[in-house]
């Protein structure tokens, strides 16, 4: 082959999923190999509304390792992308070993070009690494032909990735080794299981977050005793409630957890020295706004829940969806008309009534929310077989840059 001609590239395109904590992870006992102090659970969200898509190639002509996040190129020595790199690349260097007839040997050599973008804003604060590590080590493994079990390499990425390995409602199983191989996730239930379930997400208006959850959950380790009553005393208790409630679709019990638990997280962030304030007061409101609508039916129809940021999540039932997010326009009234405030799942018109309206009595907070998507359980990660929808073209360079 001349020197100057291009070896046509293999290409391989996935997609991976967002997921949300109902019981929160936060806190490591090994910073290397991201191994938690304590077990969680989550919700994977439906890929139709929010999903990353990553495209890898290989080729004999790429030099060296290359990556492109939303259309820029990154430090791919970043060592959390190497570790899942390496990982792997040796998994399948040791597939190959035991003697694995359809791995190809060239292709362990062989260089990356990657390149990712997720379908819905970074600014939303959603967790988009979980999606981010997700679909890149999915996408990995087709590339080098390792499938199977990969949530412990994709928690090496970013811990709560491992739980985006699987669709529906997922565990990441704490594990006790010190070398973390017992530390992996797990499907609790499929995504078919629960169809009534609702999950709105509330972007609050734009604000950077202001400590990382890398950062910020050393700082808690370090400091907070309340996170260490936490994670030793509370969280296993709870863990086995949620697998119950998510099991025996018990809405009620399933939504007063998640509230607890992501009120607990919030607390030990505020027992964290210094503090970290994750709420703000259009969360706050939030927060009042739920308690008040369950207060008011004398029943617990919606959950919240917050990550590392101010944007609530909701769980909810389908019948109850119309009115909340009529609920949520009243109490913060939308900058136009509201045509976009609503995205995802179509949403029906309902009516709020006056004692409704009354019984929340808050005072409105306009703009404070920007748009709420609206989605379901989804599945875990997929190969697209379109070809068109690679986003690296057959010169192995991205077909889109900033
Ligand atoms: C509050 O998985 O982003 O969203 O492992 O350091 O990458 P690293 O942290 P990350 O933390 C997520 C924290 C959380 C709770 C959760 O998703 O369980």
């Amino acid at each position: 082959m001349p020197e100057n001609t291009m070896e046509k590239p293999n290409i391989v395109t996935c997609t991976a999923p967002v997921n949300i904590a109902v019981i929160k992870y936060w806190g490591k006992r090994n910073e290397e190999l991201i191994l938690p102090i304590n077990s969680s659970l989550s919700v994977t969200l439906h890929q139709d509304q929010l999903k990353t898509t990553t495209t890898i190639a290989t080729s004999r002509s790429f030099k060296e390792d290359r990556i492109w996040l939303n259309g820029k190129e990154e430090d791919i020595t970043h060592p959390r992308l190497q570790s899942c790199l390496r990982e792997i690349r040796r998994l399948a260097r040791k597939r190959r070993n035991d003697g694995d007839p359809a791995l190809d040997p060239s292709v362990l050599s062989l260089k990356v070009h990657i390149c990712s973008v997720n379908n819905f804003p970074t600014a939303a604060g959603l967790a988009s690494s979980a999606a981010g590590f997700a679909c890149l080590v999915y996408t990995l493994a087709r590339v080098f032909g390792t499938e199977g079990e990969l949530s412990g390499i994709a928690r090496q990425g970013s811990g709560s990735a491992c739980r985006s390995m699987y669709g529906g409602f997922v565990q990441w199983i704490m594990g006790q080794k010190d070398d973390g191989k017992d530390s992996l996730a797990q499907q609790v239930e499929p995504e078919t299981h629960w169809p009534e379930l609702r999950i709105l997400v509330l972007v609050a208006s734009a604000e950077k977050k202001s400590v990382g959850s890398t950062s910020g959950m050393q700082t808690s380790v370090q400091t907070s005793c309340l996170l260490k009553h936490r994670a030793e005393s509370v969280v296993p208790g709870r863990m086995e409630e949620m697998i119950e409630a998510v099991r025996e679709k018990d809405f009620v019990a399933f939504a007063e957890l998640t509230m607890k638990d992501s009120n607990q997280f919030h607390a030990t962030c505020l027992d964290t020295y210094p503090p970290i304030f994750y709420l703000n007061s259009v969360s706050q409101q939030v927060i009042n706004l739920v308690h008040r609508y369950n207060r008011h039916y004398g029943e617990t129809r919606l959950a919240y829940t917050f990550d590392a940021g101010p944007n609530a999540v909701i769980y909810t039932l389908q019948q109850h969806v119309p009115e909340f997010v009529q609920a949520v326009q009243h109490f913060f009234p939308p900058e136009s008309n509201g045509g976009q405030f609503i995205q995802g799942l179509p949403v029906n018109q309902a009516a709020l009534s006056e004692e409704l309206k009354q019984a929340i009595g808050l005072e409105p907070m306009p703009k404070g929310i920007s748009y709420i998507i609206s989605t379901k359980a989804g599945p875990g990660p997929r190969v697209v077989e379109d070809p068109t929808q690679h986003l690296i073209g057959s010169d192995g360079m991205p077909k889109h840059t900033v």
